[in-house]
């Protein structure tokens, strides 16, 4: 028999998502159990994403005091786009008076864990979760193995699947584990950090004529920096110096500062809704429910943006006294209309800015007269700002 425990809401991951849906939750007066597969240090160590908007900045600001957004983190203003030997800066609080900030998805999380262990969360690492039971539809139960190997069933009034692009709850919803919406593209990004200054302010995207390049920031210290190249291409087999030269000539007009390679990486391209974000008592946030590829740097922005939504949607049907289903019949709704647009953004700037493996002579001038058509006009920049520090919320 498995242990059975009872919770208001059963949240499966502990990312940026499940994180701050239960901070939000708490703060509605609703409890809930997070649970995740992984340890609590290797969510603290994964390198992710590292942009993030003006609203996911606002709002951990609120949720917490502790938040180091600002003093480890770095606000940015613009962008640079760089083709051609043209370099053009998107100036993001001229153009639409908001800015982004660089701050590492992993030091996001290791603000949020400490904020939601320290206010008593129950929250539990090394739990695999096996699936939903909707036995009862009014009392979806989390069922799965805790860290110890022993089965575990969590009966809740609602589950969300916060639990990223392999979610194991998305089934429940979409009836299928992949059940969505989705394209892949024909490259991928090599990602590197490295143990050298910056090499520039702030972040370059570039087009060039051997393929896409990114160079981005971590610290004073250690860089992230990404180049175009084929999905199937091996991590390990490049060497420092082919790596360097690759980036380098994907720059031209900057000298990168080179250093020791630290960790190294194949990042493949998708882009993915799912075909439903809820289905009764159980919905999907975050890569459960979407997947975009990085050049738009949305990832963890839109993840937060459904949490904000759901949070919403949960306060009105289970806080004391509630029960009004309005919001939550309207979630995947109001979800998708960002979700939707968020993926044509992204899909636009890798479109872009990456130089396909089967691009013809005409698709290449096509391309440079796309970017020139977005940096010479101010409302092509504006657009392109407006989308990469985020959409306001709606009212
Ligand atoms: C990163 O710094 O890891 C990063 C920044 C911007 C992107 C994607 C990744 O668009």
């Amino acid at each position: 028999m498995p242990t059975t425990v009872r919770t208001r809401v059963a949240v499966v991951g502990a990312g940026p998502a499940g994180l701050v849906l239960s901070q939000l939750l708490a703060d509605a007066g609703i409890e809930s159990i997070v649970v995740d597969s992984r340890s609590r240090s290797e969510i603290e160590s994964t390198i992710r994403a590292g942009i993030l908007e003006q609203n996911t900045v606002d709002l951990l600001r609120a949720i917490d005091p502790g938040t180091r957004v600002d003093t480890v983190g770095h606000r940015h203003d613009g962008i640079e786009l760089r083709f051609g030997d043209e370099a053009h800066r998107i100036d993001f609080p001229a153009l639409v008076g908001r800015s982004v900030w660089l701050y590492p998805q992993h030091e996001v999380l290791k603000d949020l864990l400490a904020l939601r262990l320290g206010a008593g969360q129950d929250l539990r690492f090394g739990v695999t979760v096996a699936g939903v039971d909707e036995g009862d539809p009014e009392h979806p139960a989390v069922v799965g193995t805790d860290a110890q190997g022993e089965a575990v069933r969590i009966e809740a009034d609602f589950v969300v699947g916060a639990d990223g692009s392999r979610s194991a709850v998305r089934a429940t919803v979409t009836g299928s584990r992949s059940g969505g919406y989705f394209r892949e593209y024909p490259f991928a990004w090599f990602g590197i950090l490295c143990e050298a200054p910056p090499s520039a302010q702030e972040l370059i995207y570039s087009n060039s004529e051997q393929g896409f390049a990114l160079i981005s920031q971590r610290s004073p210290e250690v860089q992230r920096m990404y180049f175009q190249c084929d999905p199937d291409a091996d991590a390990t087999a490049p060497s420092e110096a082919e790596i360097w030269d690759t980036l380098q000539a994907r720059v031209p007009g900057t000298t990168l500062h080179e250093g020791r390679i630290i960790q190294r990486d194949v990042l493949r391209f998708r882009s993915f809704v799912a075909h439903e974000l809820r289905r009764g008592r159980v919905a999907l946030v975050g890569d459960a429910a979407h997947t975009v590829p990085p050049t738009g740097a949305k990832g963890m922005n839109l993840a937060i943006a459904d949490v904000v939504l759901l949070a919403e949607a949960l306060r009105a049907l289970l806080a004391e006294g509630a029960r009004d289903e309005r919001l939550i019949d309207s979630y995947a709704e109001r979800a998708l209309d960002r979700i939707w647009k968020a993926q044509h953004f992204s899909w636009w700037m890798t479109s872009m800015l990456h130089v396909a493996p089967d691009a013809t002579d005409f698709d290449r001038r096509r391309q440079l007269g796309e970017l020139r058509s977005v940096v010479e006009s101010e409302a092509g920049r504006t657009y392109l700002a407006e989308a990469y520090t985020g959409w306001p919320a709606r009212a």
